[in-house]
């Protein structure tokens, strides 16, 4: 079985991310969306907050599976037995830190490739933290994430 993970912190998941999700569990057998901690960022979601969202968000595409976790990726991955770890690029922006991470992943863990998929159009410009700062000022953020997900991210903001 191959194994490939996509990992970030989504927080919260936005359908960007969903649209690799969608994407990428086409082209492997097991996909592990891993909802990983980044050390630095504060997050609006506690881990066990986002496993929940991010599973009520994929549980159509029965070939993907939520896991958290808190260390290293390429120890994460290895201990998986991933094949590979698959980012998505949103613009150029992205390129300079992604392509930081994929080469100490690689040092860390030369099996293990980096596939870098190319966003939707209409998904470009989104990010999980222009999601969060419309919410938080009261914008609309209908579309932008799932269902399930947006009535989480209204309400707090609202308490
Ligand atoms: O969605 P994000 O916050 O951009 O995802 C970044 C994430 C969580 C994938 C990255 O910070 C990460 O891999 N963190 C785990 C710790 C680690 O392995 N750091 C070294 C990266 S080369």
């Amino acid at each position: 079985m191959k194994v490939v993970i996509y990992p970030g912190s989504f927080d919260p998941i936005t359908n960007g991310h969903l649209d690799i999700i969608k994407r990428v569990s086409k082209m492997c057998e097991h996909l592990i969306v891993s909802i990983i901690y980044n050390p630095n960022k504060s997050p609006l979601f506690t881990l066990e907050e986002r496993a929940r969202q991010v599973k009520g968000a994929v549980e159509d595409y029965p070939n993907v599976t939520v896991e958290t976790f808190t260390g290293l990726l390429a120890e994460y991955a290895k201990q998986k037995h991933a094949v590979s770890i698959v980012k998505g690029l949103r613009a150029i922006s992205d390129f300079e830190y992604e392509f930081q991470m994929a080469l100490m992943n690689r040092k860390l863990c030369p099996d293990i490739e980096t596939i870098f998929l190319m966003t939707s159009n209409e998904y470009s410009y989104l990010s999980s933290s222009i999601v969060k700062e419309v919410a938080r000022f009261g914008g609309c953020i209908k579309g932008l994430v799932p269902e399930n997900v947006r009535k989480e991210v209204i309400n707090k903001f609202s308490n």
